[in-house]
């Protein structure tokens, strides 16, 4: 047999008229008068393929009709036009090379599952051509993203999992046993470390796990997520608000271009993508709580905005749009208060239209020693904890600003998913950690 082909490359033309061998597994079939009809996915792609009784020795014929799903086969055949076909193509097969059987009774069938058994079987799942699209857009986000950052002098950097000092508070903290010690814990957050590095490399970014112990089951958290940081030195909130501008928008519009198909398949129009463009819209806290209080929503001033607040405040932008100077009690100490007005810091979020809500979250950090060791006072923390973060302030300490983005917040946004969790392929919140 041939060397094999990518469905992918048949599905985007580059095989019509030819000759091709393809391999993989038998996702869907059917059979009507004399021809089966066989999905078949070789993790680049699915394709249609047609096997004519006439054109096979009726043994084989009906071995192939016997197959389980999912088993696996080598084929060769010509690639043809076909408006019926899902793809506008198929491959009618004049052989079949060797062939894997799978068990029968492959539990994810046709039919509709509920929830919880898909997210049982996930790891068959994850096979689904929707899933399977997903990822794809997941990894090609990932791509873009670092390629945007490696085209602007930015430098990848990557900090500890372990972490001794609490980035975002205590409450979501994961503690593990490290060689039987107190106060280790899984990292929120690469930025206290990002703030050290940037007096080495200057401006770094990274894309890393990270985590969060949320105790209630949400349509938008995860106990594990994959976090896209950037900090960098000589910035304020508006300069960092500017990087956002530009991430989210490459991102929005790469994904749009170089994968248009996918997109139109997660029932997300990529002209919709294509039409996000910099800058965002930037309204305070202030301003946020009186349209709230516009749509009778209380909000007294001061609380945090969940999700009962933020997603009716998406409502009103089109766009990604920034939420500014959050009061100072409901955001993480190392946040600078502004000069000109002390209750609030400098800080930013950027909420994602259509009810998605934060994307992002960051702002200016405290540079100065003696502002910070009392903001880590007054928050009760023990400054033993960050005296090496300290330290930071007192040789070279310059303006500085980065934020987080989460990558499955802004693919759960693009793709227009009702949940975080198919976002990515073994999801972890406090349910589940199987499989
Ligand atoms: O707003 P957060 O907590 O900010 C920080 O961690 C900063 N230290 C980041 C920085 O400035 N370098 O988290 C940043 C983003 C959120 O906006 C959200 O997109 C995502 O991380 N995120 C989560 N995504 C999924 N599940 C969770 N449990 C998440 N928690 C935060
Ligand atoms: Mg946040």
């Amino acid at each position: 047999m041939s060397q094999f082909v990518d469905i992918a490359k048949i599905i985007e033309g580059k095989h019509d008229g030819e000759s091709v061998s393809i391999r993989g597994w038998v996702y869907n079939k059917r059979s009507s008068g004399g021809i089966q009809f066989l999905m078949v996915r070789d993790g680049t792609g699915v394709i249609q393929c047609t096997l004519n009784k006439n054109n096979v020795d009726e043994t084989f014929f009906n071995k192939v009709e016997k197959l389980p799903i999912e088993s696996v086969l080598e084929a060769t055949g010509l690639v043809n036009l076909e408006k019926r076909a899902p793809d506008g193509r198929e491959v009618s097969i004049k052989s079949i090379g060797n062939i894997i059987e799978s068990q029968p009774n492959f539990p994810i069938t046709r039919k509709k599952h509920g929830v919880e058994f898909l997210l049982d079987n996930r790891h068959l799942y994850i096979r689904d051509p929707k899933m399977q699209t997903i990822f794809r857009l997941r990894a090609m986000m990932m791509r873009v993203a670092r390629e945007w950052f490696n085209e602007r002098g930015y430098t990848e950097a990557h900090s500890p999992i372990f972490t001794s000092a609490a980035c975002e508070g205590g409450s979501t903290l994961f503690e593990v046993n490290y060689f039987e010690r107190e106060g280790i814990y899984l990292s929120q957050s690469w930025q206290l470390y990002a703030e050290a590095m940037i007096s080495s490399l200057g401006k770094i970014y990274t894309i890393s796990p990270s985590f969060r112990a949320e105790e209630s089951r949400t349509r938008r958290h995860i106990a594990e997520f994959w976090h896209l940081e950037v900090e960098e030195p000589f910035t304020d909130l508006d300069g960092i608000m500017k990087v956002g501008d530009e991430l989210v928008t490459h991102i929005c519009q790469q994904l749009a271009e170089k994968m248009p198909r996918e997109l139109k398949r997660l029932g997300r129009d990529p002209k919709s993508l294509l039409k996000i463009e910099p800058p965002f819209p930037r309204i305070t806290y202030d301003e946020a709580s009186e349209i709230l209080r516009g749509d009778g929503i209380e909000i007294l001033w001061g609380d945090d905005f969940g999700w009962q607040q933020e997603e009716p405040l998406t409502k009103h932008f089109e766009s990604p749009f920034w939420v500014t100077h959050f009061p100072i009690g409901i955001k993480a100490f190392y946040h600078k208060p502004d000069p000109k007005r002390p209750d609030v810091t400098l800080s930013g979020d950027l909420l994602a239209p259509e009810g998605y809500g934060e994307i992002i979250g960051g702002g200016q950090r405290i540079h100065d020693y003696d502002e910070l060791l009392k903001r880590i006072n007054d928050e009760n923390l023990d400054p033993s904890n960050y005296s090496w973060y300290l330290d930071l302030r007192k040789w070279g300490t310059v303006p500085h600003s980065g934020f987080g983005l989460g990558i499955e917040r802004v693919l759960m946004w693009i793709c227009k998913l009702e949940t975080i969790r198919d976002t990515i392929p073994f999801p972890r919140d406090i349910r589940r950690v199987y499989p």
